[in-house]
């Protein structure tokens, strides 16, 4: 209901403003080392609201009742674990980052831990709660959306980190899923941002230059089917994320990242074939077999002939015989 939705929103709000002013204080220097160590300023840290949780079981819980917050708003806000005696706070000695819907309000959090032997994953998020739904939140969105409508470019990456580097870094269109993979939903809420039904548009998927990244962009390429855009991945150099790559390299090597995109299909073909050895006949007839549905899953007809002509190419073997195998596929 309504009024429960404005006390999780005033409850995320509260917390996000007290994160915020507890990542001054002298507990929180972990926290703001590990932002300088990524190249993140205060600057940096206040345009992103990133905030820090002290490591206490009730900081946050008391500071909330002690604002007329209930326990069951608490709960029902995610920001409290339920114990056996009672609640407690669910961030502890991490940095946190506000996640924000598409108009600019808090609806969760995700949360790094700082310490090694801190128990717990690297990244905690918000649970599902009456305002946050994983599914379909999208990281910077709020600070995206005006240039993605304007530019019809999106960028997706893969964390908070890599979103604060690509838009210090002038990329002011990229967004990322939280803790999640990309999916249905989060192109159904992409698509209204868009503004465009009729899918013109680019997507350019940005994931770690590591085995797990390359992964997420493959899976993501199934959703993409679905998801009437151009679509296209740039993945960067030695096992890099974006985050990694401008403090390396600085703004330009991120923007330069960007700008390189491959098409989705190419690089699922490239990526398809690099697991064979074209080398030999057996190598390249296994290849052709496993690249042909995804040739085959074109399904704008002016690309498929196109690709079809460009895996002969890639593969060394006869058209006639590549235009079969995606035919047979199909
Ligand atoms: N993530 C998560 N839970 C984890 C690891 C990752 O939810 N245990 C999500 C977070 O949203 C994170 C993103 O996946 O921002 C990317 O993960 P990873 O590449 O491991 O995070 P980085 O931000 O690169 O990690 P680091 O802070 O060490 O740079
Ligand atoms: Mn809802
Ligand atoms: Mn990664
Ligand atoms: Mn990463
Ligand atoms: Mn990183």
């Amino acid at each position: 209901d309504h009024g429960n939705r404005a006390r999780l929103l005033a409850a995320n709000q509260a917390a996000s403003e007290f994160f915020v002013e507890r990542l001054s204080a002298p507990d929180a220097e972990v926290g703001r080392r590990f932002l300088g160590e990524r190249g993140f300023d205060a600057e940096a840290a206040r345009r992103f609201g990133v905030g820090f949780a002290p490591k206490s079981w009730d900081a946050l819980t008391d500071h909330l009742k002690g604002r007329g917050f209930t326990t069951e708003e608490l709960s029902a806000s995610g920001l409290v674990s339920q114990g056996d005696r009672g609640v407690y706070d669910r961030f502890r000695g991490r940095l946190v980052w506000p996640i924000r819907d598409v108009t600019g309000q808090t609806v969760g959090f995700g949360a790094r831990r700082l310490l090694d032997d801190d128990k717990g994953p690297k990244y905690l998020n918000t649970p599902e709660t009456a305002i946050y739904h994983k599914s379909q939140v999208l990281y910077g969105l709020d600070l995206a959306k005006r240039d993605i409508s304007k530019t019809h470019r999106v960028v997706v990456v893969e964390g908070y980190t890599d979103v604060m580097a690509c838009h210090l870094a002038g990329v002011t269109t990229a967004i990322a899923t939280c803790g999640t993979s990309f999916g249905v939903d989060h192109i159904k809420v992409l698509r209204r941002v868009l503004g465009d039904a009729s899918g013109v548009g680019e997507v350019v998927f940005t994931f770690d230059g590591d085995a797990a990244g390359q992964q997420a962009a493959i899976r993501a390429f199934g959703e993409e089917q679905r998801f009437a855009a151009q679509t296209f991945v740039a993945v960067a150099p030695d096992g890099l994320d974006p985050c990694d790559l401008r403090l390396a390299r600085g703004d330009g090597a991120v923007r330069t990242l960007i700008e390189s995109r491959t098409p989705m299909f190419e690089f699922v073909i490239k990526h398809t074939l690099a697991q064979y050895d074209l080398e030999t006949v057996e190598g390249r007839v296994a290849a052709l077999r496993a690249a042909a549905p995804v040739v085959a899953d074109i399904r704008d007809p002016a690309l498929r002939p196109g690709y079809t002509r460009e895996l002969a190419r890639m593969l060394g073997v006869e058209l006639g015989e590549v235009t079969r195998a995606v035919r047979s596929a199909a």
